[in-house]
């Protein structure tokens, strides 16, 4: 039984939908209530038992690398000021996790990108955290990435996460056809990017967790590109379903689409809602603001 202690995080995509994000801000540099979206994709992997993390960067992302380097000047000042707290959680960014920069020199897709990590990944499994997205597990609960890692340890199968969404949002997202096995827990028969809802009778989307056998890596040497004149992951993880097997299960933690306007806003009030200093002053404002909304 092989273990997953690596994971890719592909934070290559522009992320059209704000416009820091097309200027100097990368869009996983976005802050979520005190911390940049990059920190809660990286704390997942962690607490999922990853080790090693392979960020997979474009053009215009050193912000994202820089965030994980050592910071002298701003640890420095934190220590002198006696700001012990924060300090500790500057220095844990870093300790979190070995986080290993690769550049995508050129956006050939989120399968280029996942190829990129190769050199990293050699002949290991990995899981494969999509960089804009953020999933919570609130009370204690495993977290997305956990899960499937357990579950991959267990079956030694490749395994991704599956949602159910609604017919207008089946075209937004990689969709699997499957077959349940047992509550929540699915064999995949086959995928397709981004299908028109005529196109498929499968309402169960891939919402960007993955934990992967190395086969997938083979595969992917070996793909063309489709959609959008891209190498799509979902390609080659039909063909990794065909020849090798593929699970899906579903979850029960919170996801945010942080890439996105709505999903951003939601992320913030909701992780906002959690956070123990500002919850509750947080939870009055908006019961106001419902109030006078009515
Ligand atoms: C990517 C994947 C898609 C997946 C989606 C999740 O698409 O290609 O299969 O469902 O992420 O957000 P993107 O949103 O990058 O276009």
């Amino acid at each position: 039984m092989s273990k997953v202690k690596k994971a890719i995080i592909p934070a290559a995509g522009l992320g059209t939908r704000f416009l820091p994000a097309t200027k100097t801000v990368p869009k996983e540099m976005l802050t979520i209530v005190d911390a940049p979206i990059i920190f809660y994709v990286v704390e997942e992997a962690v607490k999922a038992g990853i080790e090693d993390i392979v960020l997979i960067a474009g053009r215009g992302k050193h912000a994202i690398e820089d965030f994980f380097d050592t910071s002298y000047e701003l640890e420095d000042r934190l220590a002198k000021d006696g700001k012990e707290k924060l300090l500790e959680r500057v220095t844990k960014i870093r300790e979190m996790a070995n986080v290993i920069s690769i550049r995508q020199k050129h956006a050939l897709g989120l399968g280029h990108a996942v190829l990129s990590g190769l050199p990293i990944i050699g002949k290991e499994p990995f899981a494969v955290l999509l960089g804009d997205e953020i999933t919570m597990g609130f009370h204690n609960e495993p977290n997305v990435t956990a899960q499937l890692v357990r579950s991959f340890e267990e079956t030694n199968t490749s395994t991704i996460s599956v949602m159910k969404v609604e017919e207008k949002d089946v075209s937004k997202y990689g969709i699997a056809e499957v077959e349940e096995k047992t509550t929540g827990f699915f064999k995949v028969n086959s995928l397709i990017e981004k299908p028109k809802p005529s196109e498929t009778q499968s309402r169960w989307a891939l919402p960007g967790r993955y934990v992967f056998d190395n086969r997938i890596m083979d595969i992917l040497k070996e793909a063309k590109p489709t959609l959008n004149g891209e190498i799509q992951l979902t390609d080659s993880m039909k063909v990794l379903c065909q020849r090798h097997g593929l699970n899906a299960m579903t979850f029960t933690a919170q996801r945010y689409d942080a890439g996105d306007k709505l999903g951003y806003l939601q992320a913030n009030i909701e992780l906002g809602l959690q956070n123990p200093e500002l919850g509750a002053e947080l939870k009055k404002y908006i019961l106001q603001l419902a109030q006078s909304l009515k």
